[in-house]
């Protein structure tokens, strides 16, 4: 990869080199080992305000820094998207209930490189549909990243996606996508999470993005709220997704984002 220092595509995807491999991948374990923390947290009584605090005070533990403190005016060390919410729900008041599911989305900045990464909780007990749509969400994330590899295409990616969740009759949200990162929080490629085998640009090693899909129970279609960040469904029906950070090698794909604990899924844990 030497000659290809500083490269970027005829797509505007930076090429990486070898050595940026090992700051995303310290980054990302950082992000993931907060997530691992979170899971004790996450119980009916607990606000999602409560858990932001403790993930700030996570990172501020460890002398990292919050990517989304300050980005375009968020306020937040987390995004926390309860039930119908999608994405960028943003952390306060709410108080968890029983059976009440939620993603909690936290992206750091070590030594320069990103680490993006998001996952489900439950708080108490899981309902079954609920389950399932946990379970199908994960399941595309892992079919997306397992398309991953030079030569495959981002539409691969997203129709690996897409797919598996229209066949088990959930929806894939359009209006929010994965991003290139590395040495910045949102680059280019929109990584879509639906698409068509062979389109999209061609994946190269030393690509780095997220893949974060966002599925439905009921139809794919969201609204922004009034507070311009908390994205819900339109039919108010449950929402699921996890996130990772990953970087294209040689031969597949390097997760960053892997669970230390092995809790990146609510029910291994
Ligand atoms: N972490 C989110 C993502 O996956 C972005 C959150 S931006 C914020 O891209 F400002 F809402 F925090
Ligand atoms: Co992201
Ligand atoms: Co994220």
């Amino acid at each position: 990869m030497e000659e290809t220092g500083g490269r970027i595509t005829r797509d505007g995807i930076r090429i990486y080199e070898q050595a940026d491999f090992a700051g995303m991948h310290v980054a990302g374990k950082v992000a993931a080992e907060i997530l691992d923390l979170v899971t004790a947290l996450v119980k009916p009584g607990v606000t999602t305000g409560e858990i932001d605090d403790f993930i700030r005070a996570e990172i501020v533990a460890r002398g990292v820094t919050s990517a989304t403190i300050g980005y375009k005016g968020y306020q937040h060390a987390s995004c926390i998207s309860v039930n119908h919410v999608v994405c960028h729900g943003i952390p306060g008041s709410k108080v968890l209930s029983d059976g009440d599911i939620l993603n909690v989305d936290v992206t750091v900045i070590v030594d320069g490189w990103f680490g993006d990464t998001s996952r489900m909780y439950v708080a108490g007990n899981l309902s079954r549909k609920a389950e399932r749509l946990i379970e199908v969400t994960h399941e595309a994330l892992m079919r997306g990243i397992e398309a991953v590899k030079p030569g495959n295409t981002f539409g691969d990616v997203g129709h690996a996606i897409q797919s598996f969740v229209e066949a088990n009759r959930m929806s894939v949200v359009r209006d929010f996508c994965g991003h290139g990162l590395g040495r910045v929080f949102h680059a280019p490629p929109n990584v879509l999470h639906y698409g068509r085998p062979g389109s999209g640009p061609v994946l190269e090693e030393g690509m780095f993005f997220t893949i974060e899909p966002m599925v439905n129970l009921g139809r794919p279609e969201t609204k922004v709220l009034a507070d311009d960040w908390t994205a819900v469904t339109r039919d108010k029906s449950l929402s699921a997704q996890f996130e990772h950070s990953i970087g294209v090698t040689a031969t597949g794909a390097e997760i960053f984002t892997l669970s230390p604990a092995g809790k990146f899924h609510p029910t291994w844990g």
